[in-house]
């Protein structure tokens, strides 16, 4: 059933090119997106004046990604929540907001409460989910099924790389209802995403190299993530997989928020992951670089091939494709995920049953 691998979980991230296409077929079309699964028209969105994404755990990283594409590519105003933090506020919620949850199992207690509760207020309501029939797949106005196939594995691995690629997807739709988006942009990124399964079956190959480097570094203690943009929800991804499989106690920070206080913590060897991919923020990444280099740290840099010249500048590159900025968290993620595994194995953990955990948390 494991299909030949010794985990669930490896055979999950091995089948996430094929989740990526069937997540993206017959949504996207040269021209634009077609979503017939959705009722969401023009009509509906120009009531609509808030987006608010809730979810719990690797499905709320799928959210905050989706923060960043609805506001860039739809310049709607969105908050993303963790859903047992909204639950229990008094969030500004009316028949103006929309309402978007992201789960995989379409189960989870208090995303369904976040639903019934924007149901109580009028707002409108459109569930993410990967099981079809779900609690969340029933009570939502609209559903769009990332379509990853069953996941077994406690770790979610297919159903986050969908997650964010339903969230870019329904960013692109929205644009595309307020005329936000401009047709260059929807091509743009059309064509970014078509490729997105060859980017994914890329990284997955590189599976031996993340393995070697697993190997020589298992016996840590501590582990950093960094990252601007894109990439620092990426880290808070790569974080809480490596936590909940290894067992590492890890951190994800924004890497301009080191001098703030975490650096304190940057010592002799500790090894910071440095998520490189943003164009945009690249130098202010080498300057971060540089200063945990400078206490010590031991850096593994995630770069695109632009800048693999970043070699000189850390312990351990691994180089990803030149690719559009906007979709980079696709295959780095893959890459964190291998990570997160191959430092559990080393370390003879249980990958697809960690202790303390549920696949599908049903009671808060
Ligand atoms: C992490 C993980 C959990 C789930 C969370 C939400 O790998 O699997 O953090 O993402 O419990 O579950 P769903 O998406 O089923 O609502």
């Amino acid at each position: 059933e494991k299909g030949g691998y010794d985990h669930f979980m490896m055979k999950e991230m091995t089948e996430q090119p094929k989740a990526m296409v069937d997540t993206l077929a017959g949504r996207l079309n040269t021209d634009g997106i077609r979503l017939d699964d959705i009722n969401l028209d023009a009509e509906t969105m120009k009531n609509i004046n808030r987006i608010h994404i809730v979810a719990c755990g690797t499905a709320y990283h799928a959210g905050m990604v989706g923060k960043f594409y609805f506001e860039k590519f739809a310049r709607i105003a969105v908050e993303t929540e963790a859903a047992s933090e909204y639950r229990y506020k008094d969030p500004i919620l009316d028949k103006k907001t929309l309402l978007i949850v992201v789960s995989q199992s379409g189960e989870t207690a208090d995303t369904l409460a976040a639903i019934r509760l924007a149901k109580e207020k009028g707002a409108r309501v459109l569930a993410v989910t990967n099981v079809v029939g779900s609690s969340i797949a029933r009570e939502a106005d609209d559903v769009l099924y990332t379509n990853a196939g069953p996941e077994i594995a406690v770790a979610s691995t297919k159903a986050y790389l969908t997650q964010v690629g339903c969230m870019l997807v329904l960013a692109m739709h929205l644009g595309q209802l307020n005329g936000e988006i401009i047709s260059e942009e929807m091509k743009r990124l059309g064509h970014a995403l078509l490729n997105t399964p060859e980017l994914v079956q890329k990284a997955m190959e590189s599976k031996e190299a993340v393995k070697t480097f697993a190997y020589q570094h298992f016996n840590i203690n501590d582990l950093f993530f960094i990252g601007r943009g894109l990439d620092f929800y990426t880290c808070l991804e790569g974080s809480l997989k490596l936590k909940e499989i290894s067992y590492i106690h890890s951190e994800a920070y924004a890497a301009g928020e080191l001098k703030h206080g975490p650096i304190a913590l940057i010592d002799d060897g500790t090894i910071v992951v440095a998520v490189c991919t943003q164009e945009k923020v690249f130098e202010k990444m080498l300057s971060n670089i540089k200063e945990v280099k400078a206490r010590g740290a031991f850096v593994l840099a995630i770069v695109q091939e632009a800048h693999k010249g970043i070699a000189s500048e850390v312990d351990e590159v691994f180089v990803i494709p030149n690719m559009d900025d906007d979709i980079t968290p696709i295959p780095t993620v893959v890459y964190l995920q291998l990570l997160a595994y191959y430092l559990a194995v080393a370390r003879g953990c249980d990958v697809d049953k960690p202790k303390n955990l549920a696949k599908s948390v049903t009671v808060e």
